[in-house]
């Protein structure tokens, strides 16, 4: 017993990281509300991701560019994000459920493509919160966004002006 005590004390001194709290894969749930209809929110997402697409859009720093639109309907949206800097891919999903009859309540997701990263700095959240923030849905009437460090990596140390 002692020697696996001693054991997982030098993997901690090794791999600090092991005690940070949220997903081993760096990803982010999250979930928003939103006073208006999920067609207005559909819409609003939808021309905010075809509006980031090129790279151009990136020239004053940020990452709110390469983002490529998959599929949609008014229930779900599947896009991709290209990392800028890092080259790499993140999945995204959006599962949109209308909530008596004038909301709209979203179940953002994130996830990064290869499998070796799992911090990321916050930036599957940024992927999601950026597009939130560009469309002004972060200004609508109800809006309300909830997630925590173990839904979402990094979360509470992001800072979106850089990712
Ligand atoms: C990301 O999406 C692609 C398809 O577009 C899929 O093949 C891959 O498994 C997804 N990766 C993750 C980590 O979900
Ligand atoms: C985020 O990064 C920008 C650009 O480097 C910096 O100006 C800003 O102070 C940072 N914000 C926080 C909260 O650290």
């Amino acid at each position: 017993m002692k020697c696996l005590n001693d054991f997982l004390f030098v993997l901690l001194l090794i791999f600090p990281s092991l005690t940070v709290a949220g997903p081993l894969h760096a990803q982010c749930r999250l979930e928003w509300n939103f006073g208006i209809s999920c067609n207005n929110v559909y819409v609003a997402l939808v021309t905010q991701i075809k509006l980031w697409t090129s790279k151009d859009n990136c020239k004053q720093g940020g990452e709110r560019c390469l983002y490529e639109l998959e599929s949609a309907n008014e229930h779900y949206i599947v896009a991709k994000h290209t990392n800028l800097i890092h080259q790499y891919v993140d999945n995204l999903t959006f599962k949109l459920v209308p909530f008596e009859e004038i909301s709209c309540q979203v179940r953002a997701f994130s996830v990064s493509e290869p499998w070796y990263i799992m911090m990321d700095n916050g930036i599957n959240y940024c992927n999601l919160h950026n597009l939130v923030e560009g469309s002004g849905l972060d200004a609508v009437p109800g809006y309300s966004e909830s997630t925590n460090d173990f839904k979402c990596t990094q979360y509470s140390s992001a800072n979106c002006t850089i990712y």
